[in-house]
């Protein structure tokens, strides 16, 4: 057989993951590895997808979306992100995934630099070099809370830069960027003209006294920022694949002819289950996120009392990530262990970047029995090291 191409060498990144996911199936595991919501869609939506199917909405959608669904989106941003985009200036995609790859393909020539958190998501790493850029990382720390520090951030900047990723809350550190650090992020981006992509795929999902902000939304903006939302979290709606991407006019114009390559266009009905989901009762997303942060506190709080195990209080999305530094040994090793010896899957913190050594991420997107149960077991394991 021939080679295969040189690119798929920038997407062996989430073989662990792939492979942790297998060994979900056996029951006496205890997966906390998980990065979807473990709710059902709510019943509105499902109601809805239904209903759209069988009145026979199983054509291709618009590239751009539904217009009712784009329509419903306009005024979702307006009201909830003070982003005040126009039709024109919204795209629906397959997940906020496709969002961010479309938005990363209408920026960034090849050669020209993406600075991506790190630890941080990991998709932003292998979509930049997939379409030729170079990912640069911008090294969030433990004792900043993992806020992005503008001073750092600026050091990363060349001529060669083209955009920022910014992704709060964060996967998988939970951070949620303060108002004053976002601002800051802001002035660089306008003294250095560059773009920014939001990824705001965990919005709804914060807790205690953190308030979610769409950079979008601050003054003169606008036009350097592409936002990327979806009902994958908000609304537990991973497999219907339904995201989205607000930018100036003329960056969705071009999103939307890439659209062409990639999907075409998301799921018809499941757009229009979309828009029953954004006009239907919010009181299944506030349960859920009432769970979430239930789960979270009992989360840190056993972490915490695990010796050589520290844990930041994340204030958004469903993950924790401790500080396994002191165990000395590798996110990956600790990994094996404790799937051996606990039978508890957590994902290392390497995945998510090379500064993600010495943590481990651990998503309370899980039962709350099975995270109790989960933390029995690792602290009896670590205890006995
Ligand atoms: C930070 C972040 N962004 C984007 C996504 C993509 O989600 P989706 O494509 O389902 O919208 C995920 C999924 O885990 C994520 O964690």
């Amino acid at each position: 057989m021939r080679d295969l191409a040189e690119r798929i060498k920038v997407i062996g990144i989430s073989r662990i993951e792939e492979s942790l996911r297998i060994l979900e199936q056996k029951p006496e595991i205890i997966s906390l590895g998980a990065g979807e919501p473990d709710f059902p869609a709510p019943k509105n939506v499902v109601n809805a997808a239904k209903k759209y199917l069988e009145k026979g909405y199983t054509h291709y959608a618009p590239l751009q979306g539904k217009i009712e669904l784009l329509e419903a989106l306009e005024k979702k941003l307006k009201k909830e992100n003070r982003i005040n985009a126009s039709k024109e200036e919204i795209i629906v995609t397959c997940g906020s995934k496709e969002a961010i790859f479309l938005a990363v393909s209408t920026l960034v020539n090849p050669g020209e630099e993406v600075i991506i958190p790190d630890p941080g998501y990991i998709a932003y790493k292998p979509i930049v070099e997939f379409l030729g850029g170079k990912a640069v990382s911008l090294k969030l720390r433990e004792e900043d809370n993992f806020e992005v520090h503008p001073e750092e951030l600026k050091k990363l900047i060349n001529k060669r830069t083209k955009l920022i990723i910014i992704n709060s809350p964060s996967n998988p550190t939970g951070t949620v960027l303060k108002k004053k650090t976002l601002e800051e992020i802001a002035d660089i981006a306008i003294e250095k003209n560059l773009f920014i992509l939001a990824d705001e795929a965990y919005e709804k999902l914060v807790y205690d006294d953190a308030k979610h902000i769409s950079i979008a939304s601050l003054n003169g903006m606008k036009n350097y920022v592409i936002t990327t939302q979806t009902f994958s979290k908000t609304y537990a709606m991973c497999g219907l694949r339904i995201g989205y991407a607000v930018a100036p006019e003329n960056i969705i114009k071009e999103m939307k002819e890439f659209k062409i390559c990639t999907t075409l266009a998301a799921p018809t009905a499941f757009q229009l289950a979309a828009v029953e989901a954004l006009k239907g009762s919010k009181k299944y997303v506030e349960k859920m996120r009432k769970e979430y942060n239930r789960r979270r506190k009992m989360l840190v709080k056993r972490l915490n009392q695990i010796p050589k195990i520290s844990c930041i209080k994340p204030e958004g999305a469903f993950y924790a990530f401790p500080n396994i530094g002191e165990l000395k040994m590798s996110s990956e090793k600790i990994t094996q262990f404790l799937l051996e010896k606990a039978k508890v899957i957590v994902i290392p913190g390497t995945e998510f970047g090379k500064y993600g050594e010495g943590f481990v991420r651990l998503s309370y997107a899980t039962a709350y029995e099975k995270i109790e149960e989960a933390m029995n077991r690792i602290e009896e394991a670590i205890r006995k090291l």
